[in-house]
């Protein structure tokens, strides 16, 4: 039988490593605040000038290098951003034109932190289905651009002014969500191959009444112009989130949409052999796991080196958990993630 398969994988990060003191020098918060609500304890941030889309290279020419696949070889992209170089067009295209691939389709998806598993979704039905052969999935982010400071050279431990005690006052109006953030980028080759492994199934939601628990209010063309100084000088480019809300949510819809998937395809969650799920706050995925009753050895997290990168939090999970021996061929590996939209969705792999 056909399955799609993963074939090689890779992930990039921002240059500049940040740890949760260094955050300090901008708003007031904390290291222990930071490491108990959320697990992070470090993420990186891009230098002034590294988008998206350049994440995304750097990632896919990994996952190409891992793969043995030659970037000629890819006939279709999928690409999966919240934060786009540009408002249009996407990064699909960006990525097609600086990795030199000729005229090949190049989609982008805005499923936000589930749109790793929206994109995997969308590579199996077009590889299966003949109408692609090998295809790029890249998630990427670059959060930097809305962080509320301009700071950036004193934050990065370079000569420039520090942020008076009214701009650190500024900066922490945000300090729920944007100590949560890091910029990377994961990307994965995939292609179609006869046997039992590969991809297996997915579920996957979405629910628009909820949008504003977790979304960015103004900046968008449901006003003139779409964006204004009023949206800069009060902070509206900036998410805004009900935090408890999204906990809540998560931690009831990953279980349910884990035994969904798992369900739908024959399989029982305890014979998932690793969860990866989509990494937003460790607080979250422990509760995920104790409702699943899964062992440690079956949990893969890695938020508190990279904090939340939106899209990519999955294939970056996912590649550093082949790295460290932790898939397995034969494996049954299940990715799961929840994020604005709302999205959310699970996707079963066999290694
Ligand atoms: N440092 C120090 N104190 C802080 C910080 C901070 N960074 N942020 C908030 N606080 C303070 C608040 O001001 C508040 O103080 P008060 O009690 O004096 O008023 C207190 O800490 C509690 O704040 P809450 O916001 O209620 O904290 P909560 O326990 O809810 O944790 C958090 C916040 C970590 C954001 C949590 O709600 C969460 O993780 N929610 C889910 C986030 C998520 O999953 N987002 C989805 C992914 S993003 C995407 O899809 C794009």
């Amino acid at each position: 039988m056909l399955h799609t398969r993963i074939l090689g994988t890779g992930f990039v990060t921002g240059e500049h490593l940040i740890k949760n003191d260094d955050l300090t020098k901008m708003m007031d918060t904390s290291d222990q605040w930071i490491r108990e609500r959320s697990g992070v304890e470090e993420r990186y941030y891009v230098e002034a000038g590294t988008s998206t889309s350049d994440l995304g290279v750097a990632a896919a020419r990994k996952a190409l290098d891992d793969a043995g696949v030659a970037a000629a070889e890819v006939d279709y992209i999928v690409f999966a951003t919240m934060t786009p170089d540009h408002f249009f067009p996407g990064c699909g295209g960006i990525l097609q034109h600086k990795l030199g691939l000729g005229h090949v389709p190049a989609l982008d998806i805005r499923q936000q932190c589930t749109g790793f598993i929206y994109g995997l979704q969308i590579c199996d039905a077009l590889l299966l289905s003949g109408q692609a052969k090998t295809m790029l999935l890249v998630a990427a982010e670059v959060h930097t651009g809305f962080m509320p400071w301009t700071q950036w050279d004193y934050l990065f431990g370079r000569p420039g002014p520090a942020p008076t005690e009214q701009e650190k006052a500024w900066n922490s109006r945000f300090r729920d969500r944007t100590v949560l953030f890091g910029d990377a980028a994961g990307a994965v080759v995939l292609r179609a191959a006869e046997g039992d492994r590969g991809l297996l199934g997915f579920k996957v939601h979405s629910d628009g009444a909820d949008l504003e628990s977790l979304y960015v209010k103004s900046c968008g063309f449901a006003q003139r112009p779409y964006v204004t100084e009023r949206d800069l000088h009060e902070g509206r480019h900036i998410p805004e989130m009900n935090g408890k809300h999204v906990f809540k949510l998560a931690v009831t819809r990953m279980p349910q949409v884990v035994r969904e998937v798992c369900d739908a395809n024959g399989v029982h969650v305890q014979d998932i052999d690793l969860l990866i799920a989509h990494q937003a706050n460790l607080r979250i995925n422990e509760m995920v796991q104790r409702v699943l009753e899964l062992p440690d050895a079956k949990v893969f997290n890695n938020i508190q080196r990279y904090g939340n990168t939106t899209a990519a939090t999955i294939p970056i999970a996912f590649d550093e958990a082949r790295r460290a021996g932790r898939v397995k061929d034969g494996d049954l590996v299940c990715f799961v993630g929840l994020g604005a939209g709302f999205h959310w969705g699970a996707a079963l792999l066999r290694a």
